[in-house]
Order: structure tokens, then sequence, then C-alpha cells
């Protein structure tokens, strides 16, 4: 979908999700750098990654779903979805390997009995069928461009397949199908091929190196090479740099920086999944698990945000069904994480299904953020949840607001909203409205930015929250940051009943206290629906605040969203 002009303008006149400067240059190159650990336009204004992956790099090499929707339409829906960008993956041997680069898309779906999506193809992508691969990806990336949709071109494998185990041939420098040389020549190329391509303004150098030839040394020795070469062939793109052992880690950088002929340039990025910590997650105390293991991100990754590098958070994700328990309570903790470092981000994943992965053809992808059929949300609840890390909370020119405190609630992805009246009861809604707060750790007050001396306050066990005058005597009005994970905002019951914790109530909306939960120790109770992350944000406050919204349908998505 494009932007008509007139949906365009009560887009603006909403006043909501504008960072419009940035998206009226869309049409024309962007340009990213890096000042400290943000990633910034060419006025020095923050520009935060909301990305989602679509994978180009299986065998078939052409990017997802084109047998099912139109090009246009899926990319359509990309941008409705409030995503700004597209991790787009390919294979180094599209570009390097003669036994591919001459390949049609046709051919390249006939070479793998592809019949019945090679007609999909047909239908809804008659003009890609007969292009070069290169001329598909590159109508691809076109089509983004179109719906203002920045492009991080992302080096996935060398050789066209799923990605990735130790012993694939393609995991590390010296792998069976990872010849340095080859590599280099590859991102050259891709480098090249994309520098007067406006809307591709990063090149990922190479995804989740790993496997038993892995080490710091040959990393510095060909990651150094890889971006000088892709810096040298487009000087316009930000070169993004991943870590050793599934690029789960960075922490060698700790004691030898990165030696680049450029400046302000280069980024890493780092990957986040529950099961980077195989079941951890499910057979750990929650609050446990999630101080312990967001720790270890930082020991491996995220210490660089400090050190005045960008972390581009490039894929984390979950089973969209929501049964998995593991995902669930990983989901909370990461995006508490995300939102409070206000990480640049790439969600896995934009894909409903694969033409064939690991040998099963039309595959459903359950991490996918569209269905089967890539007509719509896989479930609106967990799209919902990713829309609140979308825009900025906060970085160098980014402020709407002055600075102030947001209540988010991870796992719904909502905020305490702001009340329609100092009398109305807290609620839910959407960050955009949130409440503007001023936490007081020491004297443990979580007052009204605008109204030092309103300040939140319990009521009781399983009753709504109030803001109430008398917060210097008032015990209920005095709110510590407990548990190993620091995500419970309890108060004590007056009748000594122990710690309340703000919570959200039966209603699925209001902002009660109930007994805290699970905050130690207890493994198998979730206590994810009292988890709340006090985040810095100078974002709009006030803005129309909507509230929880039944199930949408992306043709409803698209309307909301502008
Ligand atoms: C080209 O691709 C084939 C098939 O995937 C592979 O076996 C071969 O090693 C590749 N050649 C080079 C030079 O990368
Ligand atoms: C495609 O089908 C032909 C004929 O049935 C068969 O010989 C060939 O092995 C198949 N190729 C693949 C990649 O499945
Ligand atoms: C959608 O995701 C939410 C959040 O994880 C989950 O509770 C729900 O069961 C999921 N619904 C469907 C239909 O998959
Ligand atoms: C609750 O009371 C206990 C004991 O008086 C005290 O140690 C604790 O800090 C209080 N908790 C809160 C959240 O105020």
């Amino acid at each position: 979908m494009r932007f008509t002009s007139s949906v365009f303008t009560a887009w603006l006149a909403l006043g909501l999700a504008c960072h419009c400067a940035l998206l009226l240059r869309h049409a024309e190159a962007v340009t990213l750098s890096t000042a400290s650990r943000w990633i910034v336009d060419e006025a020095g204004d923050r520009v935060k990654l909301a990305c989602v992956n679509w994978p180009s790099h299986l065998e078939p090499m052409l990017a997802e779903g084109l047998s099912k929707r139109p090009v246009g339409s899926i990319a359509g829906d990309v941008a409705a979805m409030g995503f700004n960008c597209v991790r787009l993956t390919w294979p180094t041997f599209m570009v390097t390997n003669a036994s591919y680069t001459s390949l049609t898309v046709a051919q390249s779906f006939q070479r793998l009995n592809l019949t019945e999506p090679l007609a999909g193809i047909r239908a809804n992508n008659p003009a890609l069928v007969d292009l070069r691969l290169i001329d598909a990806f590159k109508a691809v990336v076109s089509s983004l461009g179109e719906n203002n949709l920045m492009v991080i071109l992302d080096n996935h494998v060398s050789m066209p397949k799923w990605c990735c185990s130790n012993t694939d041939g393609n995991g590390f420098f010296g792998d069976a199908y990872f010849q340095p040389d080859v590599w280099v020549d590859g991102l050259t190329k891709m480098a090249t091929t994309f520098a007067a391509v406006p809307n591709v303004v990063g090149m990922s150098l190479r995804n989740e190196l790993r496997g038993p030839r892995q080490n710091a040394n040959d990393w510095y020795k060909y990651m150094q090479r890889g971006a000088e070469a892709v810096h040298a062939a487009n000087p316009r793109a930000l070169v993004i740099l991943s870590g050793l052992s599934y690029d789960n880690d960075l922490a060698f950088l700790s004691s030898r920086q990165v030696t680049l002929s450029f400046a302000r340039k280069a980024a890493f990025e780092v990957h986040w999944y529950s099961f980077s910590n195989s079941q951890d997650w499910a057979s750990s105390n929650p609050n446990e698990a999630c101080a312990r293991i967001g720790a270890s991100v930082s020991r491996r990754a995220l210490y660089l945000l400090d050190q005045g590098w960008p972390v581009f958070l490039s894929e984390f994700g979950v089973d969209n069904r929501g049964g998995n328990a593991n995902d669930n309570r990983y989901y909370g903790c990461a995006a508490a994480v995300a939102a409070d470092l206000d990480l640049d981000w790439a969600l896995w994943t934009l894909q409903g299904s694969y033409y064939l992965r690991e040998g099963v053809r039309d595959l459903d992808e359950v991490y996918g953020v569209l269905d089967r059929s890539w007509r719509n949300p896989r479930n609106a609840t967990a799209l919902r949840r990713v829309r609140a890390l979308q825009r900025a909370f906060r970085g160098p020119g980014f402020a709407e607001a002055a600075p102030y405190v947001a209540l988010f609630h991870p796992s719904t992805g909502l905020c305490v909203a702001r009340r329609s009246s100092p009398v109305s009861p807290l609620e839910l809604g959407s960050c955009e409205g949130a409440e503007a707060w001023a936490y007081d750790a020491q004297r443990q007050r979580l007052a009204l930015r605008d109204s030092p001396l309103m300040c939140l306050r319990a009521e009781g066990a399983g009753r709504p929250v109030r803001v109430g005058m008398a917060c210097a005597t008032d015990e209920m009005a005095r709110w510590r940051l407990v548990s190993d994970s620091k995500l419970h905002v309890a108060a004590n019951a007056s009748s000594g009943a122990g710690m309340l914790c703000l919570d959200v109530g039966a209603d699925g909306r209001s902002v009660v206290t109930n007994t805290c939960r699970c905050l130690s120790a207890d493994n198998s109770c979730d206590p994810e629906s009292q988890w709340f992350k006090l985040v810095s944000s100078t974002r709009r406050v006030g803005a129309r605040s909507m509230l929880a919204q039944p199930p949408l349908k992306l043709k409803d998505l698209k309307i909301r969203s502008l």
C-alpha cells in the first residue's frame, strides 16, 4: 500500500507516530551514521531502527511470500504495521557463484521442482518471474523504498539454505563454503550494486558466526576486512558487525577494540532468543531468570552501548501462538530491556511461510508476524505488544516532551495511560498516551511529573490503584522495585499483609495491586502480568489514549496506524 496524499495528510494531522521529516526524506537518500550509542540521520537526530526480518537466503533465493501476494502489498503491510525498516537477508553465492548468478526466478524454482510456488509467483508477481535473482532482489528493495522502508542487507549464509548449524560449512571463515575472499567479493558486489539505492541504509556483514573454527583473532582479521570493503564500495552505508556463537557473543571486544579506517559508520548486532538459554526461562523462577540472563546479555553485548557503540538487536522473537512458556517469560524480560535501553531492533520475523525450508514445502512459520496466507497478522495481540517498541522513547533530537518516566507493561506492550480526568481510574493504554511520572527511588515516591504532590497509591489487594495527595505520610504510597528482575513495583499493604504489586485487573485494562507473585524461588508461577518497567521517555504525552482494542485485521490496522 502506498500512502495516498489524503491518508497521509490525515496521518500528519493526527500527529501520531511522527518522525515526519525522516519519512518524507525516505524517497530521497537516508544516510545514517552513529553518535555514541545512537544511530542518527544527517541532522544528528535519532533514527530508531524498528525492523522486521524478511528472508531471501533460502534455496530459491527469492524473498519469501511472493507466491502468495504482490511484493508491493507485502511491503505496504510492513509499513502499515509500523515497522520502518526491513532486515533483508541474502546468500553470498547469489552474487558470487556461477551456478547461481545467472539463474532467473523461474529457473531457480524449476531447479527445486517448486512448481506450485512458481505458479503463485506468476499470478502475484508476474514481473519478477523472468528476472535474474539479483534483479528480483533489487525489485523487492525498491518496493520497500516506495513504501518508505529502510533496508539493511544482511549476508546470512554463503550457500543458499536455512541457517544454521555448527557443521553446515557456512559458520566461520575457512569453513567449506565460507572462503574469506569469496565473502569479501560478495559483500563488495552487494555494496556496489546498492550504493546508489536510497533506502538501503546499512549492511550487516555476516549472520551468526559459529562452529568449531570460530575464534576472536580471525574475527578481527576478517570482519575488519569485510567492513572496509563495504565502506569502500558504499561509504553511505552503516556497517553492522555481528558476534561469535550465533551472534550471542561480543564480549571479546571489551579487551580489544575493532580497528577501522572510518568513524561513525559502524554498529554491532546481537541476537537474543529464549532458546539462547535452552529451557532456562521455563525451568527457573522468571524473576531470577530475567536478572541472570539479562546480566549475561549485558556482559556479552549490551555493555557496548556504554562504550559508545550502537547495538542492534537484529533478531529476537517468539512463537506467536502464545503456548510456549519459555518464550512468554523471555518476551516480557527482553521487551523490558529493549524499552529501557530503547534499542534498535529487528523482529524475527515477517514471513508466514517458506517456499521450502529444510526440505519442507510451504512450511508454516510460527514466529511470523503474518499468517500462512500472508494476508493477516498471525496474532494481533502479539503484534500490538511489539508496536510499543517501534517509536523512539528518547535519544538525540528526540524530545517531544520534557523527560518523564512511563510505566511500561512489557507483556501487553501497553503503558499506564494518561487519564481523561484527574479522578478517573488508571488504565493500560497505548504508550503514545502514557501518563508522565517522576520516580524518586530514595523517597519511594511515584508522582505525576506535572503535579508532584499527586502520587500513586495502593488501595488494597484486587483494588484499582489511585492517584492521591497524602504522599509524604502514606505507607500505601511508597513504592519499591522488588525481586531480582526489579520488574515488580511494590507497596506494603496497610494491614501488614505483605507486599502488593502493580498488576492488571481481571478486565484486562484496569491497573490494580495484587499480592506479589513468585518474586523468587517458585519456578512454576508466571509473574508477567505484574511486570512493569519504568522507562525514561521524552515521547509526547497526553495523546488521545487508545485503550486496549479488540483483535484487528490488517485492513483495520492500516487505517489505525495512520
Ligand atoms: C558454488 O556453489 C556450489 C553449490 O552450492 C558449491 O558446491 C561450490 O563450492 C561453490 N563454489 C564456490 C567457489 O563458492
Ligand atoms: C525434481 O524432479 C525430477 C523429476 O521428477 C527429479 O529427477 C529431481 O531429482 C527433482 N529435483 C529435486 C531438487 O527435487
Ligand atoms: C496471541 O498471543 C498472545 C500473547 O502471547 C497469546 O496469549 C494468545 O494465546 C495468542 N493467540 C493466538 C490465537 O495465537
Ligand atoms: C515494607 O515493610 C518492610 C518492613 O517494615 C520494609 O522493610 C519494606 O521496605 C517495606 N516495603 C515497601 C515496598 O515499602
